[in-house]
């Protein structure tokens, strides 16, 4: 099935009370288990992709991996350009078919910030296709995870509400506690703050930072109005745990078997994630 704009996803999740999970995919594989789960739940689902996963693949041969895949499944599904780190990437990516973009200028001043994805917004409406953008900053909980440069501050409200009066944007992503990466102590979510955002903007959120949340907190959240949580760091983890146990034990790693292997690890993951969420049977 084609790619679908993430904003159709989204709007669906915040009518029906659950979230779309969003996985960071680095090759034709990921992709694949992450559909093969999804369509087999009947969940509906968005890929990621951003700057650490072009450097695997460029993004005009990652998307035509993605539409290839995708083309397999039955299942609704978007492809959205996580972490955009500059205007050429995001237009870059709108050229080659992503349906979703991120310009994440959540670091730099709020003037910046709003200009820049104000300017997003212009260039990627007329082409049907959704943007996201970030306010107040989600940094790191580690310091293996690429996204998240910085320290973490938190959303403003008032500057929550200034930004979608001068940007538009469809999505929002906010910084409520959480961070990208392996957390090392359980993260503490600010439940008020997402509250007050929530009855104050009326669009989807983002939670970014998905990764060892506890599955209470993620469903008090999306009671909060989150309509997609990212996940990267869990796959991630899965994939190595596979790997190193298979070296530890003093096997050998045979790429195909042990990257075969993996892939039923990845599967085992997003099974979760898609029950956690509520998006089962949700397609
Ligand atoms: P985790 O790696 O913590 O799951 O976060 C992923 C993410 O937010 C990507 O944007």
């Amino acid at each position: 099935m084609k790619f679908l704009p993430m904003i159709e996803l989204l709007n669906d999740a915040r009518a029906g009370g659950y979230a779309v999970p969003s996985f960071c995919v680095w090759n034709a594989e990921a992709m694949n288990a992450v559909l093969r789960v999804a369509s087999d739940l009947r969940a509906p689902v968005i890929l990621m992709n951003g700057p650490c996963e072009f450097s695997v693949l460029e993004p005009e041969l990652m998307s035509a991996v993605a539409h290839t895949v995708a083309g397999r499944y039955n299942v609704s599904s978007a492809l959205h350009l996580d972490h955009g780190d500059s205007p050429e990437l995001v237009k870059t990516c709108i050229d080659v078919g992503y349906t979703s973009v991120m310009l994440d200028y959540s670091n730099r001043p709020f003037a910046e910030n709003a200009a820049a994805l104000r300017k997003v917004v212009e260039m990627a409406r007329p082409h049907g296709i959704t943007v996201e953008g970030e306010i107040g900053h989600v940094g790191k909980a580690d310091t293996m995870t690429m996204e998240g440069e910085g320290d973490s501050s938190l959303t403003q409200l008032d500057e929550a509400m200034e930004y979608m009066e001068q940007t538009g944007v469809d999505a929002l992503a906010v910084s409520i506690g959480n961070a990208h990466g392996q957390y090392t102590r359980l993260p503490k979510l600010d439940f008020t703050r997402l509250e007050q955002i929530h009855s104050s903007i009326n669009i989807p959120l983002v939670l970014h930072g998905g990764s060892g949340t506890p599955e209470t907190d993620l469903k008090t959240a999306i009671s909060l109005g989150i309509a997609k949580i990212n996940v990267a760091t869990e796959l991630v983890t899965a994939m190595m745990k596979t790997l190193l146990s298979q070296q530890n034990s003093g096997k050998k790693i045979w790429p195909p078997i042990t990257l075969g292997k993996a892939n039923n690890a990845i599967e085992a993951v997003v099974d979760k994630w898609f029950h956690v969420t509520g998006a089962v049977g949700r397609d």
